[in-house]
């Protein structure tokens, strides 16, 4: 695939203001899906169905295996729940777009699988000054940027494009579960920042953790968890990776000063009352998984672990509804994971 830089291919400029329109040549980011129909995929082909541009497994938009073997969706509805996600960390962080602590203001900062650029789009307003990048092999079509943002499809798993001492931040949010080799983006990433420059993780470890008792070990909710970290392992990759692992991984790369912020989102059943910010995080939250609980589901269980679609509306049917349990308490822990590359 033509890894274009997408700021060179931006098609518009609005004559009234400063702002961009960024359209992406979805061919190349789809690029066919004949791979499937041809059936070196393993879906069922009743359940695939191909257009130009995209592959739909029961309504939902996929990527082309050929692009990477990413198994969430990636269409409007999922978008919406990535902007519940991003009023998640909006709110944990309390309006702030990092904790690394950077002296002055970052001039030149990477978001890394930017996606729907929330997080980019942000940085680049509070900080206009800045040159921000946002890279990922599929990002979304953004009816507007600000003039300090690029977005670039690459995937970070490739040989980075970036030259060496580039960034000040490199970001990098929700990306847990998508990564094969972390030791391999850890030293790419440490290799494109400046000195003294930090990289930045912002992700869940972990889906549902209880603390009362009221989920058993045996619920739908564990099971559906469970079988999505086999799946997960079986294409390579490990969920928990950020919060449990990453500072050990980041600190054998070079990276020092590292630092691991864990808290709670309250998820499920009793929310915090007294506190706003905290009870908005916990109904964002419960609302991105009950939302998002089918598409985050289909490709990974069917494809890659096999099972059959009724199955699988079946299980997320039952997810669903241990959601709305209001007897099952638990939480989902984030994890603010940051280091700093020597000086
Ligand atoms: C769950 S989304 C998170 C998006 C964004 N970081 C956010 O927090 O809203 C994960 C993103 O990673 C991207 N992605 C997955 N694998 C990737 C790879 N190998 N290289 C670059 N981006 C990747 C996906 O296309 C998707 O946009």
């Amino acid at each position: 695939m033509d890894r274009s830089f997408i700021g060179a291919t931006t098609v518009s400029s609005s004559a009234s203001s400063n702002s961009t329109v960024i359209e992406y040549n979805y061919s190349d980011i789809f690029d066919g899906d004949s791979d499937y129909v041809s059936g070196s995929d393993s879906y069922p082909s009743s359940l695939v169905s191909t257009h130009a541009d995209s592959r739909n497994v029961n309504g939902r938009r996929y990527l082309s295996r050929r692009q990477v073997d990413y198994s969430f969706p990636h269409d409007e509805e999922e978008e919406v729940r990535l902007d519940l996600i991003h009023r998640v960390w909006t709110l944990a962080l309390e309006g702030k777009m990092f904790k690394a602590p950077i002296p002055g203001s970052p001039n030149k900062i990477l978001d890394v699988g930017t996606r729907t650029c929330l997080w980019a789009i942000d940085i680049a307003e509070q900080y206009p000054d800045a040159q921000v990048f946002g890279t990922d092999i599929a990002p979304s079509k953004l009816p507007w940027a600000p003039p300090n943002l690029d977005v670039q499809l690459e995937d970070v798993e490739d040989d980075w494009v970036f030259p060496e001492n580039t960034f000040d931040l490199i970001h990098i949010r929700s990306m847990a579960g998508f990564v094969t080799d972390w030791p391999r983006l850890l030293a790419q990433s440490f290799t494109a920042l400046k000195p003294g420059g930090y990289i930045e993780f912002h992700d869940f470890s972990s889906l549902f953790e209880c603390e009362d008792g009221t989920l058993a070990p045996e619920s739908v909710l564990n099971l559906w968890v469970k079988t999505w970290e086999e799946g997960a392992t079986q294409s390579g990759r490990n969920w928990s990776t950020v919060g449990p692992e990453m500072p050990a991984m980041m600190r054998v790369v070079g990276f020092e000063n590292v630092v691991n912020e864990a808290y709670k989102v309250y998820t499920l059943g009793a929310r915090p009352q007294e506190d706003k910010r905290l009870r908005e995080m916990s109904m964002c939250m419960l609302r991105q998984f009950l939302e998002g609980a089918e598409g985050i589901t289909l490709d990974m269980f069917i494809r890659v672990l096999g099972w059959d679609k009724k199955d699988v509306e079946d299980l997320v049917a039952k997810v669903r509804k241990e959601m709305l349990n209001p007897k099952i308490n638990a939480f989902t822990r984030g994890h603010i994971v940051y280091g700093r590359k020597p000086l």
